[in-house]
């Protein structure tokens, strides 16, 4: 496996897992399903300062870049690609404006962090060139909005990976105190033990250490709230605890 800083060592046609590191078991399964589309795999590890909201939140965020590559190459990656922050923003690059739905839910909790999204994942895209690229549906807002930019390149939509209690894996569940980690199971349970929206609002008011952002039933295509005709349903979570944001989703039976 190559660690490399220059795109231009890299092969264009590649299937590509973008990462900002902290790597865990969820970015493995991202890259065992993009070594199923290339013999080239190319992980990037670029903590992108545009999707923070605040200095405070991108300082915070992990950094563990040696156990990052270590774990990249235990996965098939071919090529790990830190690329140095001005050939990602030279000078004046413009922020692209992501598309509608970044004003809903965590756009609107999170005001700029879809328009950093795409901004960098173009760049990455328009600079790479790979023919595939692998989201995971835990972001599954972020993957949306992905699919409207990506152009040429394929997005292959990859499952949620799990603690074996059923929370989303996330690099930030680390910042959790141990009673908060016990206490996030709460999201996915309520999740997948519910079939209505007041029935998982009522099962995550069951805990008190997660302060609830939204519980949702959606339209996937739309984000507006599900109806009796909506096609594909998902319902989507997020909330705090321990001043951890963790988000989760889980798509409803669909109606033929
Ligand atoms: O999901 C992430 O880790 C980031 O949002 C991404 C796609 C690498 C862009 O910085």
């Amino acid at each position: 496996m190559k660690v490399v800083t220059d795109v231009g060592q890299l092969p264009s046609g590649c299937a590509f897992v973008p990462t900002m590191g902290a790597l865990h078991a969820g970015h493995a399964s991202l890259m065992s399903i993009a070594k199923e589309h290339s013999e080239n795999v190319v992980v990037s590890i670029f903590v992108n300062p545009l999707q923070f909201e605040s200095a405070e939140d991108l300082a915070k965020y992990p950094r563990t870049p040696d156990a990052d590559i270590e774990l990249a190459a235990m996965h098939g990656v071919t090529h790990v690609w830190l690329p140095p922050h001005a050939d990602i923003y030279p000078k004046d690059h413009p922020v692209l404006t992501a598309g509608q739905i970044s004003q809903l839910y965590e756009g609107k909790s999170r005001p700029g962090h879809f328009d950093g999204v795409v901004t960098v994942v173009r760049r990455f895209f328009d600079l790479l060139k790979p023919g595939t690229a692998i989201f995971g549906e835990k972001d599954f807002q972020q993957l949306k909005l992905v699919e409207e930019i990506a152009g040429d390149v394929k997005i292959i939509r990859a499952p949620i990976i799990r603690e074996a209690d059923g929370l989303a894996m996330s690099s930030r569940n680390i910042r959790l105190t141990p009673e908060g980690r016990a206490a996030a199971a709460v999201i996915s349970q309520a999740l997948f033990a519910s079939e209505t929206e007041s029935e998982l609002r009522k099962a995550l008011a069951s805990q008190p250490l997660l302060t609830v952002d939204y519980a949702d039933f959606i339209d996937e295509e739309s984000f507006l709230p599900a109806g009796g005709d909506t096609a594909h349903t998902r319902a989507i979570v997020a909330g705090w605890i321990n001043g951890v944001r963790l988000i989760d989703n889980r798509q409803m039976v669909q109606r033929s």
